[in-house]
């Protein structure tokens, strides 16, 4: 396969890499590993974050389903015309529902899910922006997991277990995983 254009252009395949998990799974934190492992081999990244998108894009939802909803149905837009146009996407988001998952993988033509799991009680324990503190004593009124729900995935294309291996080490294993597919060489 040709991986130069006349024009000295990388040819790419485009794919959204879709990292679902609770809220300090360590989503956001594999995706920027990998951002930065893919970029190193010259090829176009976008990372859409769910912290970052919520500040711009989607800053009008909340937390309600109907806004998560709302917010997965924009972002998996952007994500759509990224892929079509040769770039790996990595998108982190906790995305709780299997409907919306699903909408996403039916919106998208390349697409793979990553569960990245990591147990309810480790994710409080960790605790990294307070959010499990605050919503166990009633602050917040639908944190996933704890006062909303998390419908894990029954068949992602690949799972990371966050409680027993390093982000650098799920990062690789992901990595493996998209060259195993052929989505990256
Ligand atoms: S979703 O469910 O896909 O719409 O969520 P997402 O866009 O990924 O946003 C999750 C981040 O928002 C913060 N946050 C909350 N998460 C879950 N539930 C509630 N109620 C909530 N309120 C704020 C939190 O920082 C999440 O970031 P991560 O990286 O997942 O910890
Ligand atoms: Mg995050």
């Amino acid at each position: 396969m040709r991986d130069r254009r006349c024009d000295g252009v990388k040819e790419q395949k485009g794919v959204t890499l879709w990292l679902t998990g609770l809220s300090g799974a360590g989503k956001t934190t594999i995706a920027c590993i990998l951002e930065q492992k893919l970029k190193e081999r010259g090829l176009r990244v976008e990372r859409l974050d769910g912290d970052v998108v919520r500040t711009h894009l989607t800053k009008d939802l909340g937390f309600s389903k109907e806004d998560r909803c709302e917010h997965i149905e924009r972002v998996t837009y952007v994500a759509e015309l990224l892929t079509r146009h040769g770039v790996i996407v990595l998108a982190s988001f906790i995305s709780p529902y299997r409907s919306m998952r699903a909408y996403s993988r039916k919106r998208i033509s390349s697409f793979v899910e990553v569960y990245v799991h990591c147990p309810l009680e480790e994710c409080i324990r960790r605790d990294v922006k307070g959010l499990y503190e605050k919503a166990m004593k009633g602050g917040i009124p639908c944190f996933t997991g704890i006062n909303d729900p998390y419908e894990a995935p029954e068949n992602p294309d690949l799972t990371v277990n966050t409680q027993e291996e390093t982000p650098e080490e799920s990062a690789e294993r992901v990595l493996r995983h998209l060259e195993c597919e052929g989505w990256v060489s």
